[in-house]
């Protein structure tokens, strides 16, 4: 099924700088974007992905919504069903909130994550992948480093789930004993304290921003030391192979997780992560809503 997602996606990529892609393949569906966390591309990249499949879009903003007035989740999703909604993506920072919604609305509508708390971020992970094989056309030979703040993040969980399921063969997981996951989890990943030895000879790098809304304000490390043991310069940059390709899901910390020439240079395709995200969320709204009927 990723295979399938990912060449479907492929399917809607056009250079930037071209016309989009334009189906009416959702035509008198609606999708809703259910954001309680911050986003920027994701939220975009799905409201344009639905634009462009043909659907209409409603995107909530939390602080206009009832939410704020003790509104609870699933009162807002059943206004959303009555609005005859077909598709809610949600975001939200609590674990749970997309299956709990999944198991409540009504079996016509369909419910896609845009991201859950520190668990999953599926439609990342696909573009991810996308990104990957567009650069490197296969994933069962590579050597794959995710770097940062791996035990907050939902990026690298997704990752590790889709470059698993495709048979990535090294795959490393590099952070500080601090921001590493527990012990049971990420089976099957070297762990590298040091990026000398998380990146030696990689053809993948994956940086990940410090989730500072996921943890105490002390547990935070020093911004400065930590780009100094852990910040992807072109230096350190080097040790990995030749044409490895930086990645970012962004938002960028420039200075912090990321030197800024290399987040601009020419191993960056972190534009490609952005403009892939469009693809593949056509490619998800597709699958579960093109095989339906007419509305
Ligand atoms: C990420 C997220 O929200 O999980 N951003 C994104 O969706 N591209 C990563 C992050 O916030 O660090």
């Amino acid at each position: 099924m990723i295979e399938q997602l990912l060449d479907r996606a492929q399917s809607y990529v056009r250079p930037i700088g071209a016309q989009p892609p334009a189906s009416r393949l959702l035509a008198g569906r609606t999708v809703a974007n259910l954001f309680t966390e911050p986003s920027t591309r994701t939220r975009v990249s799905f409201e344009l992905a639905a634009k462009r499949l043909g659907a209409d879009v409603v995107n909530l903003e939390v602080q206009l919504s009832s939410r704020v007035k003790g509104e609870s989740m699933l009162d807002t999703v059943y206004t959303l069903q009555s609005l005859h909604v077909d598709v809610m993506v949600i975001r939200d920072a609590e674990t749970g909130v997309p299956a709990t919604v999944a198991a409540n609305v009504a079996p016509h509508v369909s419910i896609l994550s845009a991201g859950e708390a520190h668990v999953s971020h599926p439609t990342q992970g696909l573009l991810d992948a996308l990104t990957v094989r567009q650069h490197k056309g296969r994933l069962d030979n590579l050597s794959i480093s995710i770097v940062g703040d791996i035990r907050h993040s939902r990026v690298a969980r997704s990752a590790y789930h889709v470059f698993s399921a495709l048979g990535v063969p090294d795959l490393r997981i590099v952070a500080p004993p601090a921001l590493m996951p527990e012990p049971g989890e990420f089976s099957g990943c070297s762990r590298h304290t040091t990026l000398e030895s998380g990146l030696k000879d990689t053809d993948v790098v994956m940086m990940l921003r410090i989730q500072k809304e996921r943890m105490a304000q002390a547990e935070l490390p020093d911004a400065d030391r930590y780009f100094a043991n852990y910040g992807l310069t072109s230096e350190r940059l080097s040790t990995a192979r030749r044409d490895a390709i930086v990645m970012h899901p962004q938002p960028m910390n420039r200075g912090i997780e990321i030197a800024s020439d290399v987040a601009d240079g020419p191993s960056s395709a972190i534009r490609d992560q952005v403009r892939n995200g469009v693809a593949v969320r056509m490619a998800v709204l597709a699958e579960v809503m093109g095989s339906r009927g007419a509305p």
